[in-house]
């Protein structure tokens, strides 16, 4: 069964553009997907921890020696990744915040990129394969090819790497400047939204390479 994965990074709620983007893709997907299962995670409201020392020691630990505190400190984590490897298809909407992630989502990365259990040592092997991304990069300025501040954007580059690295290789970017100016808004909501529904369509059980 066709599986989404939706999670909202965004602090705002109404008012933030990735979280509708996100909400967007969702009723496309489901009309594309009348019977696929859809799983929700709020990041905005519900912020996942930083890692810390605890949980690094456990996760560096093989499973078979840690201790039930070792296991509590990724339990969190462990739910994190469950829910990634049972969707075939991620929808994230993540606002750039100084030309980066914002941290709540950067916590979440950190929580789910895990030796073991998304990615192989040695060898470094991802073991999230098979699904496709779908990333809602909401900033307030440009960052497309050609644009002045194009060269700015560690979003785009840092995800495509971290993804690639946990095995997920199909990823798209669909991008809204939301703070350059009412056409910049108007023309670049327009050419996300064309985008939302044309992936969301595709984005049918089994198409994921
Ligand atoms: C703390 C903070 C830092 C931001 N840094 C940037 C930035 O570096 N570049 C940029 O283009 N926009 C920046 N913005 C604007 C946001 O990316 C923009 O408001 C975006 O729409 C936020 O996503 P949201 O609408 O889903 O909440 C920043 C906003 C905040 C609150």
């Amino acid at each position: 069964m066709a599986h989404l994965l939706q999670i909202d990074a965004s602090p705002r709620s109404e008012r933030s553009h990735s979280r509708r983007l996100t909400h967007e893709f969702t009723s496309a997907w489901l009309v594309a997907n009348p019977q696929g299962q859809h799983t929700y995670r709020d990041l905005g409201i519900q912020p996942v921890p930083l890692v810390d020392e605890a949980w690094i020691a456990s996760a560096f630990t093989p499973p078979a020696e840690r201790s039930p505190e070792m296991h509590a400190a990724l339990r969190l984590s462990d739910e994190l990744i469950d829910e990634l490897l049972a969707a075939d298809t991620l929808v994230f909407g993540v606002p750039m915040y100084n030309f980066g992630l914002s941290a709540g989502f950067k916590a979440y990365i950190d929580q789910i990129v895990r030796v073991g259990r998304t990615f192989s040592y040695p060898g470094f092997e991802g073991l999230a394969k098979g699904k496709r991304a779908v990333v809602m990069v909401a900033a307030g300025q440009e960052y497309s090819e050609g644009a002045p501040m194009a060269a700015m954007d560690y979003v785009t580059p840092y995800l495509r790497t971290v993804l690639g690295f946990v095995g997920i290789t199909d990823v798209t970017f669909i991008a809204v400047a939301t703070n350059a100016g009412e056409e910049t808004l108007a023309r670049t909501l327009e050419s996300a939204r064309a985008s939302v529904q044309a992936v969301a369509a595709r984005a049918t059980v089994g198409s994921a390479t």
